[in-house]
């Protein structure tokens, strides 16, 4: 299986059992991070970890282009079920065994707001992902900061976590978070994109060294085979 990062928050997950290819946090449209000549597979399933437009990003679209099902809160899903997306609803703890593999939502500290026209719509409790494929787990933080929920986490091989500080953790606090995730590959994301989450991604590597977890950058389009 191969981890694509696609710049700020967006993660392929593709080629899983050589079938299936998920995506999380599609924001597409109006990415400056998106790598522009990418060739983005059919998608069979959308997960979104909270209704920020930079996470919820072209969902929509992609759901009408390739059919797939979106998994993400409740509430969410139920704003995009009216915008005619296929959806499989689900909430901050729960399980479920799809074809593709296991999903967990996990607590993120942080807002969920959907941005529409003049109107701010309740997007529910914003999460993280994690993702048991292929007999790895996975972990997509989502935007959030930083918690003693991160001690819950247990035999990660992959994690994705933000670093770029002012809405999430900056490198500091996600060195901290990282001290209790142990996983055993961490990869930085949702920093960069913009001056105002601007963070020395070098200077996380260092850190995360130090405590003995190997650090993997990945720049736009760069992928991670597991
Ligand atoms: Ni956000
Ligand atoms: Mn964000």
């Amino acid at each position: 299986m191969k981890l694509t990062f696609l710049g700020h928050a967006v993660l392929l997950i593709s080629d899983i059992e050589g079938k299936y290819n998920v995506i999380i946090d599609p924001f597409i449209t109006g990415n400056p991070a998106y790598p522009k000549d990418f060739q983005l597979p059919k998608i069979d399933y959308i997960m979104v970890t909270h209704g920020h437009g930079d996470h919820l990003g072209d969902t929509v679209e992609l759901c009408k282009k390739y059919n797939s099902t979106v998994i993400s809160n409740f509430e969410i899903c139920n704003y995009l079920k009216l915008k005619g997306c296929k959806i499989h609803p689900m909430h901050v703890g729960g399980v479920y065994y799809f074809e593709f593999g296991k999903v967990k939502l996990t607590p993120a500290i942080h807002g969920s707001g959907i941005h529409e026209g003049d109107k701010v719509l309740y997007g529910g409790n914003p999460c993280g992902f994690l993702i048991k494929v292929e007999g790895k787990n996975i972990y997509h933080a989502g935007d959030t900061g930083l918690t003693k929920e991160f001690e819950l986490l247990k035999d990660i091989d992959v994690a994705f976590l933000p670093i770029g500080g002012n809405f999430v953790m900056d490198v500091e606090d996600a060195l901290v978070a990282l001290e209790m995730i142990k996983p055993k590959i961490v990869v930085p994301i949702h920093y960069n994109t913009w001056d105002i989450i601007k963070a020395d991604e070098q200077k996380f590597k260092e850190g995360a060294e130090k405590l003995g977890i190997k650090c993997v950058i990945l720049k736009p389009g760069e992928s991670l085979e597991i």
